[in-house]
């Protein structure tokens, strides 16, 4: 298939241009930076932004003969309470999904998959989430969740009659490069510590998470909105096992912390539809999973 992958230059990107290369598929990345340049051989790099109002057009003369796009653009900033700092981000789950979409259609694309996140839920509390859950109405986490749910709704207006669409809600990544080498850092200096309030949280490795979009990809699934979720784990057990895994102190509570929106995620879906299950597990690369 020819695969025309939107932000696979990232985390993500990286673990899953090499499985899609791997399984035959004929990969173009798309995306604005530098790392293009260290995309592997074989893969036709487009030096393009989402962000360009120009976009559409010139999005829509390069998919020409594509059978699926994947988007994974996304920018997430490094400090999240920064004044702004979720707008470039908002901007391309809002404008960059509509101008993906739109050159989609024009170009007769017959199917793209987004990626999307959990993170949008409410806490949930021990309740498992199903995708039927609904998403956080927090106003405090508005920044977050509402260009999730705009983003999400793009796709699904699209319809399905012309194109086939998925989404794929992937919990936190776990892994190499990902958010977890902060956590693990900082449990080594022994500064980060649970709320006692604290509940679930739900992982998942990223080259798992790329198995599921393969999936996803070579299954063609339509209107579809799936969970991609390793085993969710009580936060208090998961911190203490990362921890004992590196050597780390055993990490304590404080009410001091803060409290983590407790998101038990239940991917019971997207392993039916996809045949998915994660292999990797979510303690860090190369070792076995919890
Ligand atoms: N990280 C998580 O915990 C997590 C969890 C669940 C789902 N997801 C989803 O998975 C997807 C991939 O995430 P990731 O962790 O791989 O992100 P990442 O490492 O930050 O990579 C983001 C990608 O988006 C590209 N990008 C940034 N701005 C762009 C723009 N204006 N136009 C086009 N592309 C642009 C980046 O290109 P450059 O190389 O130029 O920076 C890069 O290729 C996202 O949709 C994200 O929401 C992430």
């Amino acid at each position: 298939m020819r695969v025309f992958a939107i932000g696979a230059t990232g985390v993500l990107g990286q673990r899953l241009v090499p499985l899609l290369l791997g399984r035959g598929h004929d990969v173009v990345v798309m995306a604005p930076g530098d790392r293009l340049e260290r995309l592997p051989g074989g893969v036709r790099a487009v030096d393009a932004d989402l962000l360009d109002p120009g976009i559409t057009e010139v999005l829509t003369g390069e998919l020409a003969g594509v059978d699926v796009v994947v988007n994974a653009a996304t920018a997430i900033p490094r400090d999240f309470g920064a004044p702004g700092a979720w707008e470039r981000n908002t901007q391309l789950r809002r404008d960059g999904t509509v101008r993906v979409l739109n050159a989609v259609l024009a170009a007769g694309v017959p199917a793209v998959v987004q990626m999307s996140v959990t993170m949008a839920y409410a806490d949930g509390g021990d309740a498992w989430l199903t995708e039927q859950a609904s998403f956080d109405p927090d106003p405090a986490r508005g920044s977050i969740v509402e260009p999730v749910a705009a983003m999400e709704k793009a796709v699904v207006e699209i319809g399905g009659d012309r194109v086939a669409w998925s989404i794929l809600r992937g919990a936190r990544f776990v892994g190499a490069g990902t958010a977890q080498d902060a956590i693990r850092a900082r449990l080594k200096e022994g500064t980060l510590h649970a709320h006692p309030d604290d509940r679930y949280t739900s992982l998942v490795h990223v080259a798992d998470f790329a198995t599921a979009v393969v999936a996803a990809v070579e299954r063609r699934v339509s209107r579809v909105v799936l969970n991609i979720a390793d085993e969710p784990l009580l936060v208090a057990d998961y911190l203490g096992r990362l921890a004992e895994h590196d050597g780390a102190p055993a990490p304590g509570t404080s009410t001091e912390a803060v409290r983590e929106v407790s998101h038990r995620v239940s991917s019971a879906a997207a392993r039916e539809l996809l045949d998915w299950q994660p292999k990797t597990g979510v303690l860090p690369d190369g070792e076995s999973p919890l």
